[in-house]
C-alpha cells in the first residue's frame, strides 16, 4: 500500500518542485555547516539550521503563503511527537465530518492529512472548516501573515534527550532509504549528540525553537497553546479537552457522555496508530524515493534516551538546556 501525494484527502494544492527549486541560489549563498551525513549540509537562515530541501519550502512560504485569520498552525521542532498531536487535532477538528470508520486517518499517514508548509502544501479557496497547517518552522521564521493576523498556534516540544535520540534514529533511517550505502557514513550517536548540543540539528538550536514559542505563548496565551510531550502522555484527557476548546469545537455534554474524548485518545494512541495498515506497511514519497510510514512510529516512550546516551551525556544536555532556558519560566525538569 502506498500513501503518495495522490492519496492526500485534504490537501488541495502542492507547490511544484520547479517553484521550490527557484530558491536554490538564495540557499547556496547562506552560511553552511556540517549536517549529520556527508551528503547533507545544514544552512543557517535567521539564526536556525535547516536542511536545504526544507528551506526551499520555507522561503516559498515566506514569499507566497497568505494565512487566513482562522487558520491554525500545529508547530513543533522535529521528533517531538507531531505525528501524535497532528492526529489528535485532525480527529478533534473533523469529528463531525467523519466518524471513526471513515476518518482519513484510517487510510492515510497523519502527515498527509494536514498540509505541511515546508513542502509548499496549501489549501485552495475551499479549505476545511478548521484549516489546520503543520510546520517545523521556528516562531520567528513563520510567514509574516501568520503572526500579523494572530493565527492560532498549537506548539509541542519534548525532553531534548528523547528528541535527540528520536531524531538520530529517524535521520539514520531516512539516509539508509534515500542514499542506500551511505548509512555507514551517518554520524555516530555520540558525535551527533555533540552537534545537537552545539545547536546543529535540523531546525536547531532546539532550545531557541522552544524559547521562541514559549515566549510568544506568554505574550499571547489565547493564541498559542504550548504543550510538552511528557504532559500529553501524563494528562492526555485534559490536554485533549484543552485542544478542542482552543480549536473552538469543545466537547458537548453528550459527547462527554458517549466517551468521545476517550475514543479519540484511543484512536490516536501509539499502539493504535502504529498498527494501522497504512502506517505499518504504507510508503511516502520523499525526494523521489519511497520512505516507509512506519518511520514515524518507533517506541513512543518517555525516557528512552537512557538506552542510548550515558548519564553524563544526559546531564550535559540538561545543563545546556536549563542554562539556555533560565529566566524564561520554561523548564524540562520534572
Ligand atoms: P520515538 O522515536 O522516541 O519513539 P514526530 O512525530 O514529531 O516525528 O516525533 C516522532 C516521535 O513521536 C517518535 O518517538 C514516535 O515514536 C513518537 N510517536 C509517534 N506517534 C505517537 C503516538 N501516537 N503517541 C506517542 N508517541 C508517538
Amino acid at each position: 500500500m502506498e500513501s503518495s501525494s495522490m492519496s492526500k484527502p485534504i490537501i488541495a494544492s502542492k507547490t511544484s518542485s520547479e517553484s521550490l527549486e527557484k530558491y536554490k541560489d538564495e540557499i547556496s549563498g547562506l552560511p553552511h555547516g556540517n549536517g549529520w551525513s556527508p551528503s547533507q549540509h545544514l544552512c543557517l537562515h535567521k539564526g536556525f539550521w535547516f536542511y536545504p530541501h526544507f528551506l526551499q519550502g520555507v522561503l516559498h512560504a515566506r514569499d507566497h503563503f497568505k494565512a487566513k485569520p482562522n487558520d491554525v498552525f500545529i508547530c513543533s521542532s522535529m521528533k517531538t511527537g507531531c505525528t501524535w498531536i497532528k492526529s489528535l487535532c485532525f480527529l478533534i477538528a473533523t469529528r463531525t465530518q467523519f466518524d471513526d470508520s471513515t476518518s482519513p486517518l484510517r487510510t492515510t499517514v497523519p502527515h498527509d492529512c494536514i498540509p505541511f508548509l515546508e513542502y509548499g502544501e496549501y489549501y485552495t479557496e475551499a479549505g476545511p472548516k478548521t484549516p489546520l497547517f503543520a510546520s517545523h518552522l521556528p516562531y520567528t521564521c513563520l510567514p509574516e501573515s501568520v503572526i500579523d493576523l494572530g493565527c492560532k498556534i498549537v506548539y509541542l516540544c519534548r525532553d531534548p534527550k528523547d528528541t535527540y535520540v528520536s531524531m538520530w534514529h529517524f535521520f539514520r533511517k531516512v539516509v539508509a532509504t534515500i542514499a542506500p550505502g551511505q548509512e555507514d557514513l551517518f554520524v555516530p550517536i555520540e558525535e551527533g549528540f555533540g552537534l545537537f548540543c552545539k545547536g546543529m540539528s535540523s531546525y536547531g538550536p532546539y532550545w531557541e525553537h522552544v524559547l521562541g514559542y514559549w515566549k510568544a505563548s506568554l505574550e499571547r496565551p489565547n493564541k498559542i497553546l504550548f504543550f510538552k510531550y511528557e504532559d500529553l502522555k501524563k494528562e492526555t484527557e485534559a490536554c485533549v479537552r484543552k485542544l478542542a476548546e482552543f480549536l473552538e469545537c469543545p466537547f458537548s455534554i453528550e459527547e462527554e457522555r458517549e466517551g468521545t474524548v476517550q475514543n479519540i485518545i484511543k484512536f490516536c494512541s501509539f499502539e493504535s496508530l502504529s498498527n494501522l495498515e497504512v502506517n505499518k506497511t504504507g510508503k511516502q514519497v520523499k525526494r523521489d524515493k519511497f520512505v516507509e510510514n512506519n518511520i514515524y512510529f518507533r517506541k513512543g516512550k518517555v525516557g528512552d534516551w537512557r538506552n542510548y546516551l550515558s548519564a553524563e551525556m544526559g546531564e550535559r544536555l540538561d545543563n545546556i538546556i536549563e542554562e539556555k532556558l533560565s529566566g524564561s519560566g520554561m523548564t524540562f525538569k520534572n
